[in-house]
């Protein structure tokens, strides 16, 4: 097929890599934001989303000839590359059509970048590399903005050596990982080998070649795959608990349209749940979807889109799964199998836990498909996968804390009272790890005159931390 009349919707594309590669501020060079240097510790906490119109894309690769790009935008999902979020990076990528593996050049491939490339070898994503960080290559001179070939002409032999010899061993690290790899430039089988760019996100080399091979190759060699199809493909993918809207779902609109009102089937725990769309709000363009900001109303969303959903009468949904829209005249019921379906396959993905389930029951059977059990701490935070992460990092750890009780949002009285049930059962663990969430003035009442302890901090390492050393204090 030539193309020529279809209508093309934005590829989704997630970013992906080892901590500190440069994913967010690479977005930042893009967008000309300042998202990155807003992060607690530097690091990204929470999965986003970003529109970037195609007339932004055009004003940053100096492009002249405007049809060739026939694409409306791109959708970019950001993830955090520390090693307790892969929660995050696996929805990013189980959800693109291509990534960007972000490696740092004076650092090669690292644990993170080695997971995202089995997630994406897994899933059979297509991915380029971004070797990020030239300006770092020692006596680099800056050329902003320029593509990358341009640059790389003005640098000194040593330079150019240096950039050489870095490469080849990163194309070497890539092909012990079972990827053939080459720069883009000089890549002659573009389709089975992958494409690096060499880029900085502080000066900007690069960024030009990067979005044209996102806005036109891409798109050449996924035509079909992004031909636009009025059928609703949409996934969730974050959970908030927000203090205007309530309980609002994230959601990433693949294809198709979503409208103000639409009856939807929405996947949770305790089955599936058929409501209403009540609002449907987008960021500006260029703006983080997670950010806590301004949202446009919609009456009506076309893919492909970053999307915030509020809706009534839900708690949770479970992140990952599919929301389903019922047009009328559609069969309510099969909406309703096909979403019973995704629940069985979220449970399934979820290893069993040897821990046991918990008594308790309550909030958390809501919430995702955590598992918690009878004695443990209790975690809350502002959204499903930062929990996620909070009581993955537990794991990990030498001590082995176990979760008894988690929830959303802010931490209120009978969130305390939950907690005092450990005063009894196993006192070291009678604490809240709240992160992200407002404590409300009777909790943190109940609290000090309960015993129980709240901590908080500004990542979820320094939370886990201050927890850590209270117990080992306990211990002495
Ligand atoms: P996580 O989200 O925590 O996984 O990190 P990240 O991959 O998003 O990296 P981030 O954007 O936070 O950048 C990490 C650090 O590297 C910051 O101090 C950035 O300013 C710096 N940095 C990122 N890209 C570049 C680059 O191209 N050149 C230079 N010199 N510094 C960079
Ligand atoms: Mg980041
Ligand atoms: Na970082």
């Amino acid at each position: 097929s030539n193309g020529v009349d279809r209508e093309l919707r934005a590829p989704i594309c997630c970013i992906l890599g080892h901590v500190d590669a440069g994913k967010t501020k690479l977005l930042d060079c893009i967008r000309r934001s300042n998202v990155q240097g807003g992060e607690a510790g530097g690091i990204t906490q929470q999965i986003g989303a970003t529109y970037l119109p195609v007339e932004n894309i055009r004003e940053r690769t100096s492009l002249k000839a405007v049809a060739t790009i026939k694409v409306p935008g791109l959708l970019v999902i950001d993830t955090p590359g520390h090693q307790s979020f892969s929660n995050m990076r696996l929805r990013g990528s189980s959800l693109c059509d291509i990534a960007v593996v972000v490696v740092d050049i004076t650092r090669g491939l690292e644990k993170q970048t080695i997971e995202s490339l089995d997630l994406l070898k897994h899933r059979n994503v297509g991915f380029i590399v971004a070797l990020n960080k030239v300006d770092r290559l020692h006596g680099w001179k800056t050329c902003p903005n320029a593509p990358i070939a341009k640059a790389l002409k003005n640098q000194s032999e040593d330079v150019q050596s240096e950039f050489k010899w870095r490469v080849t061993e990163v194309v070497t690290q890539l092909k012990e990982n079972g990827f053939n790899a080459a720069l883009y430039y000089e890549n002659k089988k573009m389709k089975e080998v992958v494409n690096i760019v060499p880029t900085s996100a502080v000066s900007a080399e690069g960024i030009p070649d990067l979005l044209l091979l996102l806005v036109r190759w891409v798109p050449e060699i996924m035509m079909d795959r992004l031909t636009y199809v009025n059928n609703v493909e949409c996934t969730v993918l974050e959970v908030n608990e927000d203090k205007d809207f309530g309980t609002t779902i994230d959601v990433v609109l693949i294809n198709g349209a979503l409208s103000k009102g639409d009856r939807i089937v929405v996947c949770t725990k305790q089955g599936p749940v058929t409501t209403n769309i009540r609002y449907l709000l987008t960021p500006y363009p260029m703006k983080e979807l997670k950010a806590k900001g301004v949202y446009k109303h919609h009456e009506e969303l076309k893919a492909a889109q970053g999307v915030k959903i509020a809706v009534r009468g839900l708690r949770h949904a479970i992140a990952g799964t599919a929301l389903i829209v019922v047009k009328p005249g559609d069969d309510l019921e099969r909406a309703e199998a096909a979403a019973v379906q995704e629940i069985s396959n979220a449970n399934s993905l979820i290893n069993e836990d040897e821990r046991g389930e918990s008594d308790d029951g309550t909030a958390i059977q809501e919430i995702s498909t955590i598992k918690t059990c009878k004695e443990g701490v209790y975690v809350q935070a502002s959204s499903l996968g930062t929990l996620e992460a909070i009581i993955e990092h537990l794991k990990t750890l030498s001590l082995d804390i176990p979760v008894g009780g988690c929830n959303l949002g802010p931490v209120h009285k009978q969130d305390v009272m939950k907690a005092t049930a450990m005063l009894k059962r196993k006192e070291e663990y009678a604490a809240i790890l709240a992160f992200g969430v407002k404590v409300m003035p009777e909790a943190f009442d109940l609290a000090a005159e309960s015993g129980v302890k709240i901590f908080m901090a500004h990542t979820v390492y320094k939370l886990v931390d201050s927890f850590t050393d209270h117990i080992k204090k306990l211990k002495e």
